[in-house]
């Protein structure tokens, strides 16, 4: 038996990501001050840092002393800001139009329109300046680095994460069939996912055979993730969400639950997860976190 603990490895690499984002941040007395103490209440303000904590589970595949621990913080960060940017965005009256992110009033709320705007755009540099910042001489980290960039542009663009939204909000009101309802998760909570594991695999140097595994892993859990997010809008309250439930099915979203239900979306987001789990078992227990992550995607309540 193993004697890894889950909540342990939680609670420290929790603590590990958000020392990251402090560390990462500009301090809110940089000019402009609105611009950054605006950018540090969306960063801060809570967050289950899933996309973090993915991105060390990952790296924790590899050799201890192979992997580069500042790089891999710095990749961590660079995801959540990109994931958190993506948030803003989506809550802004020409998008979702929501009021209440994190349990607080959304960034356009607490501070102003053109300001939310502005802070997507500040973090989603910043997340690659982060990145691409040469510490290390080291031409193996550099070649890493690069790799990561172009890993988490693919997956921030029109191809992923953007692209997904502007396939959400074309499809408001209307039917979509399974494959395009799937299509349009992995691009818009999918492809973040998958970068996160696939960050910290780049950062471990694991082998070809081994990320393929990864990939499977997140491809499923990514799929579920998504799928959960779509039942808790329908079935959690706004208090433990921290954000509006029950927007979906009040502004006819597409998702898995106004277009197939509830039941069928319960028993998919089961079937994935095991789909994720198996795609582990080639790994021994240094994958238990990224086990465990998959059970807490798939079984939390916010
Ligand atoms: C919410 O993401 C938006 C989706 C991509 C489904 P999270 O559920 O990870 O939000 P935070 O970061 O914990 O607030
Ligand atoms: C958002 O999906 C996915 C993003 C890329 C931000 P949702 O619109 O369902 O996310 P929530 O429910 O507002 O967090
Ligand atoms: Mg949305
Ligand atoms: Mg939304
Ligand atoms: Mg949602």
């Amino acid at each position: 038996m193993s004697s890894f603990s889950f909540e342990a490895w939680l609670a420290t690499q929790s603590q590990r990501a958000e020392s990251a984002l402090l560390q990462y941040l500009d301090p809110d007395t940089a000019v402009p001050q609105h611009l950054h103490t605006a950018m540090r209440y969306a960063v801060l303000g809570g967050g289950k840092r899933i996309r973090p904590l993915l991105v060390f589970a990952a790296s924790e595949l590899g050799s201890i002393d192979r992997v580069d621990a500042s790089l891999v913080n710095r990749a961590a960060c660079a995801i959540e800001m990109i994931h958190t940017y993506s948030l803003v965005h989506d809550d802004l009256p020409c998008m979702d139009d929501d009021d209440l992110r994190r349990g607080r009033p959304t960034v356009h709320k607490a501070f102003d329109e053109a300001t939310a705007l502005l802070v997507g755009d500040a973090l989603q540099t910043r997340a690659f300046e982060i990145l691409s910042n040469v510490i290390d001489a080291d031409s193996l980290i550099r070649l890493a680095q690069l790799e990561m960039i172009q890993s988490l542009a693919h997956a921030s663009g029109s191809k992923g994460m953007a692209g997904g939204q502007a396939i959400d909000l074309q499809n408001v009101g209307k039917k979509m069939d399974l494959p395009a309802l799937e299509e349009m998760h992995a691009m818009k909570t999918g492809a973040l996912l998958l970068c996160a594991v696939q960050l910290g695999g780049i950062a471990a140097q694991l082998p070809p055979a081994s990320m393929a595994s990864l990939y499977t892993y997140a491809r499923a859990l990514g799929l579920a993730f998504q799928v959960v997010d779509d039942i808790l809008d329908a079935t959690a309250d706004s208090a433990t969400l921290g954000k509006t439930a029950g927007k979906d099915a009040a502004q006819d979203k597409p998702t898995y639950v106004t277009l197939k239900g509830l039941d069928y979306a319960n028993e998919l987001a089961k079937e994935l997860k095991g789909r994720a789990l198996d795609s582990l078992n080639e790994f021994g227990p240094q994958a238990d976190a990224l086990r465990h992550l998959a059970h807490l995607v798939v079984d939390r309540k916010k």
